[in-house]
């Protein structure tokens, strides 16, 4: 593999619990890339994009999106709820099309395959949560659960009933009628008001409709013109329906694998992966999480690095960096590069612990996580305990103007994880970021961001 001097396609996964920073990360590099796609999960993600006095909080719609050139796809397999996506499209355009270069419409292309979410789905995920009761996922909500559900069981509508209002709002009121019976019968819901819900449908289509177009061929289109791709995946490794913490996980798959899946593609097309990962460990929701920290520490991390959910505003439940599930992650995601996130958040600690194992209740070491989650609920963490910097690096852009424990810190998680850390964020801003080291996913950072940054290799 040589993609040195040059941008190659690339996939952006999160490495953990979900909100490890990828929208910050997909930002900074769209342009070096002819497209940028999202391809799982619905409006469950929220992307955080930072740059100058700038915000944007993007949910079905790629990151790539702030950035003048890129055009963005949506993938098949995503779930969208169409009432969302227009209120997105909305508030982008508020944000300054013309300050910003942020011009949706022409820029946007949503596959007519992603299964769409009704707004009975959503009814469904609170009242299957409310009935859950102390065992709930803490899902974000959005009906992404029922939405896939009635993927797998064939009987979703889909995107490309968008071109088509009135067999939309036809196929809609048999559908979410279904859905109805279901809330009132076995949750005692209040059922959705169809009529309502089929008049938003339809003006939702009219306004979609012009967006609805194939990804894989398009796509195909673009790498023989010779532009790079970068794939922007929802959520992260530990959330993916299959390897994550099961069932306390969203219903898509999260891996790079599902970028190729998604859009149709050859996975030779989806290029070396880049995993994100915070410098500690944030989870939203149930569900085991072996390194948390229950204590002052924990809210520390909470209040210095603003840990509220995107989505939700929820408050994330913070612990220490976990190699152990990293490591899993790498393996399980073949992440070839890490970008770790929010070093800056760590400055003020006098110490800094890592989990290397996990110790199993009859004393056996384990180094991955057990396929069951209630075996990871029972394990105690094994840490090594590393010193910290205690000096700031916040918007420090240079490796070497790093402290040498924050580099040692750095050092350590590489040793552990077995890939290098190609960048390291020290701060929610586009430009408070460093690059480093060399490398077939360093070059091809350091070419896709080109100028963006005043980043000399250090
Ligand atoms: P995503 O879902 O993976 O895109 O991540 P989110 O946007 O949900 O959450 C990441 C949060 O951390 C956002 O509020 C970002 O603005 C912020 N952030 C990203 N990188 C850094 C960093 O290096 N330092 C600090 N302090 N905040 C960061
Ligand atoms: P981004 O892309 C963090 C979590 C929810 C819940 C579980 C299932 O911003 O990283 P769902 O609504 O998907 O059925 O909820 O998954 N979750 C996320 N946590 N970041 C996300 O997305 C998430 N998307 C879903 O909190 O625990
Ligand atoms: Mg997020």
């Amino acid at each position: 593999m040589s993609f040195t001097g040059s941008v190659s396609s690339l996939v952006v996964v999160g490495g953990q619990w979900g909100d490890e920073g990828k929208g910050k990360v997909v930002d900074l590099l769209a342009g070096g890339f002819g497209a940028v796609v999202r391809y799982n999960g619905g409006h469950n993600a929220g992307h955080t994009v930072k740059f100058a006095d700038r915000h944007f909080a993007l949910h079905l719609v790629p990151s790539g999106i702030v950035h003048g050139g890129s055009l963005c796809y949506m993938g098949a397999g995503m779930v969208v709820d169409p009432l969302a996506l227009i209120r997105e499209m909305d508030s982008l355009a508020d944000q300054g099309v013309e300050v910003e270069g942020v011009e949706v419409e022409g820029r946007l292309f949503l596959s007519p395959r992603a299964a769409l979410i009704l707004p009975t789905h959503q009814a469904m995920d609170l009242a299957r949560e409310a009935a859950r009761g102390g065992g709930s996922i803490g899902t974000t909500g959005r009906g992404i659960g029922p939405a896939y559900q009635d993927l797998a069981q064939r009987r979703a509508l889909r995107t490309h009933l968008l071109t088509d209002p009135a067999g939309l709002v036809e196929r809609g009121r048999k559908l979410m009628a279904a859905h109805n019976r279901e809330l009132e019968l076995l949750y005692d819901a209040e059922p959705v008001d169809l009529e309502r819900a089929c008049e938003q449908l339809e003006a939702a289509a009219n306004r979609l409709g012009p967006f609805v177009h194939e990804v894989g061929p398009r796509i195909e289109a673009h790498v023989e013109r010779g532009d790079a791709i970068l794939f922007e995946g929802a959520q992260g490794v530990m959330l993916d329906l299959l390897h994550g913490t099961y069932p306390f996980v969203t219903s898509s798959s999260c891996l790079p694998g599902a970028a190729a899946v998604s859009c149709g593609l050859p996975p030779r097309l989806l290029g070396p992966v880049l995993g994100i990962m915070k410098a500690y460990v944030t989870r939203v929701g149930g569900g085991p999480f072996p390194t948390e920290l229950h204590d002052a520490l924990g809210d520390h991390l909470r209040r210095r690095g603003n840990e509220f959910g995107t989505t939700t505003g929820r408050p994330r439940r913070c612990g220490w960096f976990d190699a152990v599930a990293a490591r899993f992650a790498v393996r399980t995601a073949g992440i070839d590069a890490v970008a770790l996130m929010k070093l800056d958040v760590l400055d003020e600690l006098e110490e800094i612990r890592v989990a290397v194992g996990y110790r199993a209740p009859g004393g056996k070491l384990l180094d991955a996580p057990p396929a069951d989650a209630r075996m990871l609920a029972e394990l105690e963490p094994v840490y090594e305990t590393l010193p910290g910097w205690r000096t700031p690096t916040t918007a420090v852009t240079r490796d070497g103007d790093l402290p040498g424990a924050a580099r040692d810190y750095i050092g350590f998680l590489e040793e552990r994880l077995g890939v290098p850390v190609v960048l390291v964020s020290t701060g929610p801003r586009r430009e408070e970021t460093l690059l480093r080291g060399d490398g077939a996913v360093a070059d091809c950072i350091r070419a896709a961001v080109g100028s963006e940054l005043a980043v000399p290799s250090a």
